[in-house]
C-alpha cells in the first residue's frame, strides 16, 4: 500500500499555531498536528482511544507547563506524549485503582526543519520505535524559509502522482504553454542520472536551451533529486544563488494524493517577478499534471495493463524498484541496496 518506516512530508511550520491543533488524514489515517506551549510541534493519531471521536476537535491547554490535549467528548486528556493525563469522570478512589499511563494515544515522532514538519511513519505494531534514518533535509543555505507553497489534491493513487510528476514524455503534451516551450521545442535530450540516498540524482547539468525561463537565469546548473517516499527537489544554481522547489507528494489515502510545493530562492530573478506571478507559473503546471492525472483515473478504473518503457519512463521504472528495496530492508532487516545505477537516459521531448 504505502512505503512505511519513512520521514514524510507532514504539515508547513506556518500551518502549526500554538495551542492550536491540525486535523490531516495521511497514509489513510487520521493525524492531529499541534504545537505545544514552549512551541515544540508535536503529532498524535487523531482518534480518541475511549470513543473515537477526533481529538482535534477538542482543546490543546496548558495544566503548569504542560500541554495537554483535551478530547471534546468527554474530557479525556492526553500529554503530547501520547499517554492518559486524566479522566474527569473517574472519582478520587476510581482514579487511584486505575493505571492511566496504560491509556495511550499513538504518537508520530516528526521533526521541524526549513519550515517543513516531517512525521515518521512506521507501521502501527511498530509506533514506539525510534526512527531508523535522519529526517530529510534540502541543500540550501541555513536558516532560509519558504518564500511560497503552492497546495494541490490529485484523486490518485500516490505511485500516479509520483511517476506523473517525474515522467519526462508528457511535458510537450500537457505543459504546453508560450511563455515555458512550445510543441517544435521538442529535441532529442541526454541527461545523465546517479543514486543518491533512498533516490536518484538527475545529475547538476546546463539546463535545455528549450525553456525560455531558466535561459533568462543567466547559465544555470540544475539538479532534481528524488527520494522516497515521494520527495523530488530541483535546484537550479547561478551565480552563487539559488531556486529551489521541493515537491512532497503524501498520500491522503488510497485514493486521494496531496501535493505540496515550496520554494526557496536568493537569486535575484524571481525577487523582481511578483509573486503571484511565479505563484501562478507553479498553480499552472501543478494543475496541468492534476487534471492529467485525475482523466487517467477513468481510463485506469478498468483496471488495464500499464507499460513502462526505456528510457522516457526508467525513471518510474527506479521508483518502483527503490520501494521494493526499501520493503526488503525493513522485512529482511539488511542494509538497503539501491538499485538505481549510474546511467544515461535518453529521451525526446
Ligand atoms: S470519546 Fe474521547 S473522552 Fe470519550
Ligand atoms: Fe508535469
Amino acid at each position: 500500500m504505502f512505503v512505511k518506516d519513512l520521514w514524510y512530508f507532514g504539515a508547513l511550520s506556518s500551518e502549526l499555531k500554538p495551542g492550536q491543533h491540525l486535523h490531516r488524514e495521511l497514509l489513510g489515517q487520521p493525524v492531529l498536528f499541534g504545537r505545544d506551549h514552549d512551541g515544540k510541534a508535536y503529532a498524535l493519531k487523531d482518534i480518541c482511544p475511549h470513543r473515537g471521536i477526533l481529538l482535534s476537535g477538542g482543546e490543546a491547554q496548558n495544566h503548569d507547563g504542560e500541554t495537554q490535549v483535551e478530547c471534546p467528548y468527554h474530557g479525556w486528556r492526553f500529554r503530547t506524549d501520547g499517554s492518559c493525563a486524566a479522566i474527569p469522570s473517574l472519582t478520587a478512589d476510581q482514579a487511584e485503582a486505575m493505571d492511566l499511563t496504560r491509556i495511550r494515544v499513538r504518537r508520530f515522532p516528526v521533526h521541524e526543519d526549513q519550515g517543513l514538519i516531517w512525521i515518521w511513519y512506521a507501521d502501527e505494531d511498530q509506533a514506539d520505535t525510534a526512527p531508523s534514518i535522519d529526517p530529510p533535509k534540502l541543500d540550501i543555505p541555513e536558516g532560509h524559509k519558504p518564500k511560497l507553497v503552492v497546495h494541490d489534491i490529485f484523486n490518485c493513487h500516490v505511485d500516479h502522482a509520483v511517476i506523473g510528476l517525474m515522467d519526462p514524455a508528457h511535458i510537450p503534451y500537457i505543459h504546453r504553454q508560450w511563455w515555458w516551450r512550445s510543441a517544435k521545442s521538442v529535441h532529442e535530450k541526454t541527461k545523465k542520472f546517479g543514486p543518491v540516498e533512498r533516490g536518484f540524482s538527475m545529475l547538476p547539468h546546463v539546463p535545455s536551451k528549450n525553456s525560455y525561463l531558466y535561459s533568462l537565469m543567466g547559465e544555470p546548473q540544475t539538479e532534481i533529486r528524488f527520494q522516497l517516499p515521494g520527495l523530488r527537489t530541483e535546484y537550479v544554481k547561478a551565480g552563487g544563488k539559488h531556486f529551489t522547489g521541493f515537491t512532497a507528494v503524501t498520500p491522503t489515502n488510497e485514493n486521494s494524493t496531496a501535493i505540496t510545493i515550496v520554494v526557496y530562492w536568493d537569486h535575484w530573478l524571481p525577487t523582481i517577478v511578483p509573486n503571484p506571478l511565479i505563484r501562478k507559473g507553479i498553480e499552472t503546471f501543478v494543475g496541468q499534471d492534476r487534471d492529467a492525472v485525475n482523466a487517467q483515473q477513468v481510463g485506469l478504473a478498468y483496471d488495464p495493463k500499464l507499460m513502462l518503457i526505456h528510457d522516457s519512463d526508467v525513471q518510474a521504472k527506479w521508483y518502483f524498484a527503490l520501494k521494493r528495496a526499501w520493503d526488503k530492508h525493513r522485512e529482511t532487516g539488511e542494509p538497503f541496496k539501491n538499485p538505481v545505477r549510474a546511467s544515461e537516459l535518453r529521451w525526446r521531448s
